[in-house]
């Protein structure tokens, strides 16, 4: 038997308790929410669909009410505000961090042991306060960002090379903003090809620049933050976690020297399995990636050390 519960009914997190369901990725999921009767509804929706799709595992939903998410393996947090157009995920951090640092106490009352993915944004400084706020054991706190940003990168090659998504490989480290991620260019492949190999400079810095503004695009077009990815994107973080999968995942965690940073929450890639994120995969970045790498971490340092102020 396996619990997830995800906090906040939004589109995100409903879109995320929708994956999981669907997918059973866990037998019982918790959809919470502040809002009175709004997880409640949107589970009684998703439970409804049951004789259309075919799962057997069960949906619940919550207002306020953390007693009903006890004994969750992995609580993904999506609370706090989405950005409107024009905004970066930077300027949520006022209003975010407060509400996030309220949500995980109230879960770890009920599920101290827990995997906690986050979600929030600015999601790399909202992993790191997690961390620093509850003094969880590292591989227990997962940012979610990487692994939206990598599908958003294998969309955009697989488009430039008219191949199948699912035969695309790329990773997307550094930060989770418009312009601290750093799509890994060297190591993408398409069916172990390198894509620089097939694709032009210019396709390729094309599809390196689409993927950097990928939310912002959407947040452009819907007027608010995207949902179908990044529901998809926790659903498949916590399925490797649930099913011991050992993916590798780029995913925001707690670096101590690795990459030659320390003391911070970005996104490498990681080994993800039942233990959380077990492991750091060393992609031995060259000069160039090196320096877009302490880059990007020094743009997330500066969104941390706004918390302290
Ligand atoms: C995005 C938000 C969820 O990238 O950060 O769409």
């Amino acid at each position: 038997m396996s619990k997830v519960t995800v906090v906040g009914a939004g589109n995100v997190g409903a879109t995320c308790a929708n994956v999981l369901l669907f997918n059973e990725v866990a037998n019982q999921i918790v959809l919470l929410d502040i809002k009175e009767g709004l997880a409640e509804g949107k589970a009684l929706d998703m439970t409804q669909t049951a004789s259309l799709l075919g799962f057997d595992s069960v949906i619940k939903g919550a207002t306020n009410d953390y007693l009903a998410t006890a004994d969750s393996d992995v609580v993904i947090i999506t609370s706090g505000i989405p950005r409107t157009p024009g905004m970066t995920r930077e300027e949520l951090i006022g209003v975010n961090a407060g509400i996030v640092k309220g949500v995980v106490s109230n879960v770890l009352k009920y599920s101290p042991n827990a995997i906690l993915v986050i979600v929030s944004n600015p999601m790399d400084t909202m992993t790191y306060l997690t961390l620093k706020s509850t003094g969880l054991p590292k591989n227990h706190v997962i940012g979610m960002g990487g692994a939206l940003d990598s599908s958003r990168f294998k969309a955009y090659l697989s488009q430039a090379l008219d191949a199948n998504p699912n035969e695309v490989e790329g990773l997307v480290i550094g930060g989770h903003g418009d312009t601290t991620m750093i799509p890994l260019t060297r190591f993408a492949t398409y069916k172990g090809l390198p894509v620089a190999s097939i694709l032009s400079a210019e396709k390729l810095d094309k599809v390196v620049a689409d993927t950097m503004v990928g939310g912002a695009t959407l947040t452009a077009l819907l007027k608010t933050s995207a949902w179908y990815a990044p529901g998809a994107a926790a659903s498949y973080l916590v399925e490797s976690i649930l099913k011991n999968q050992k993916k590798v995942i780029p995913c925001c965690v707690y670096l101590e020297g690795e990459y030659g940073q320390n003391d911070i929450c970005i996104g490498v890639p990681v080994v993800v399995g039942r233990n959380g994120w077990e492991k750091i995969i060393d992609y031995k970045l060259d000069a160039k990636e090196q320096e877009l790498f302490e880059k990007s971490a020094d743009a997330v340092r500066k969104t941390n050390n706004i918390l302290e102020n």
